[in-house]
């Protein structure tokens, strides 16, 4: 029997879908945690692979027919050993978050004692928060930045696990704009006989591409997204030293996943070959140029960085002394409308609720792929000047679209790109 959507013609997704490809490729995305998969990554998402099952691990499946599929996954795995230089690879991850509970489930138990940055100061939802199963399984201790510097203070980490002799410490960061150096985990971490857990979600690509240190060889497991500054599927990933190989692959299955999803496997695997190529050395690098040119362009605006500056892909920006009623809830809706897509950010020990903020979150993933250069980013911070500045004149933010727009179109895209 045909499928319906061959017959009946329905539309309405894929309508949708080349909505929001105009809607990507004509304004500036600027979240940080966000990309432009290449299309033999998005080629690879959509393909046969969707169909198959393949409970297990490769030589070791539940069901028939995964010959192709272990070969596939195998080489997903060969390859991200070889990015990042790891003992051994788990691809299975269906996200960060996914990827950062298994590691939880395989190396604690409910109960036991963990330290992670606080996520107001810059950690992630899954390193604790009380909303969160990690926060209500595990004793999470928060760590929060300097109240003058905004960074990270060694001191005073290794002073709280000293406290509550942690039996994991979790570095790793959602919203920190700074360099973030293993070695000082690691040091903490053997002080007090804790395991480290280094979770590079957000700067996977920049480690890849060596525009930041690779905590590889000081964490005893690593977790990562695949599709922010890496530039993959959405899906995450768990390195770590052979001794914890089988007790990571058991949390992941069958600890705290089913099938696998192979089409994604296949696209994070397309995703590390071209990691692995040359010229992606030269994009991660130029990520975290075009950010330390787009936050210095801010500042000289009137806005303040969050830590005085980046280090990164990203930039986490202070709006009150721009204009001090402005919100980050605001910001983010009126440059929505003129094409500027970025996310609203508490700033550290923020007055406002996490629903509002004072802070907005910008990075250069996605407009660095476009191949926008230290050149664009003056521009780009007149355009979110302009807007903020002019927030209740339709007109005047309309002009900035327009404009938003003709710059994209000058950094094309998915241009031939079709839904389908
Ligand atoms: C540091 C960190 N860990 C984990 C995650 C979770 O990733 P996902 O959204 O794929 O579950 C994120 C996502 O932003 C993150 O920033």
């Amino acid at each position: 029997m045909p499928w319906p959507s061959e017959t009946n013609n329905d539309t309405a997704i894929f309508d949708l879908l080349e909505a929001e490809r105009t809607r990507q490729v004509t304004g500036l995305q600027l979240i940080a945690s966000e990309n432009f998969a290449s299309p033999d990554v998005m080629a690879a998402t959509g393909s046969v692979l969707t169909n198959k099952y393949s409970e297990g691990y490769p030589g070791k499946r539940y069901y028939g027919g995964n010959a192709v599929v272990d070969d596939i996954e195998a080489l997903a795995i060969e390859r991200v050993k070889k990015l990042f230089g790891a003992d051994h690879a788990n691809v299975q991850p269906h996200s960060g978050a996914s990827a950062n509970m298994a590691v939880y489930l395989g190396l604690l138990k409910p109960g036991d004692t963990v330290l992670g940055l606080s996520l107001d100061h810059g950690g992630h939802l899954t390193h604790g928060s009380p909303v969160n199963a990690s926060g209500i399984l595990y004793k999470f201790h928060s760590f929060k930045v300097g109240a003058t510097d905004e960074r990270l203070n060694f001191d005073e980490i290794r002073e709280l696990a000293i406290e509550h002799k942690p039996k994991l410490i979790v570095a790793g960061t959602t919203s920190y704009p700074r360099r973030l150096e293993p070695e000082p985990f690691k040091k903490i971490a053997d002080e007090v006989g804790a395991m480290m857990m280094f979770d590079i979600a957000h700067i996977s690509g920049l480690v890849a591409g060596g525009a930041h240190p690779n905590p590889v060889p000081f964490a005893d497991v690593v977790t990562f997204t695949t599709h922010k500054t890496l530039r993959g599927p959405r899906g995450g990933c768990i390195l770590c030293r052979k001794e914890l190989a089988t007790v990571i692959d058991k949390a992941v299955f069958p600890g705290s996943q089913g099938g696998p999803l192979e089409h994604a496997i296949a696209a994070k695997a397309v995703a590390f070959h071209e990691a692995l190529q040359p010229s992606f050395k030269e994009y991660a690098h130029q990520i975290v140029k075009n950010a330390a040119a787009l936050a210095a362009a801010l500042a000289s605006h009137g806005f303040r960085l969050v830590s005085g500056g980046t280090d990164t892909h990203m930039m986490v920006v202070d709006l009150q002394p721009f204009d001090a009623e402005l919100t980050g809830k605001e910001a983010q809706l009126v440059l929505d409308t003129a094409g500027i897509t970025l996310n609203r950010n508490s700033i550290p020990n923020d007055p406002r609720s996490p629903f509002v903020t004072s802070g907005v979150r910008i990075g250069t993933p996605s407009v660095t792929t476009q191949g926008m250069r230290e050149a664009e980013m003056p521009l780009i911070a007149e355009y979110i000047v302009t807007v903020l500045r002019n927030r209740n004149d339709a007109a005047k933010v309309a002009e900035v679209r327009a404009k938003v727009a003709q710059l994209c179109a000058k950094f094309p895209v998915y241009a031939n790109l079709k839904a389908r």
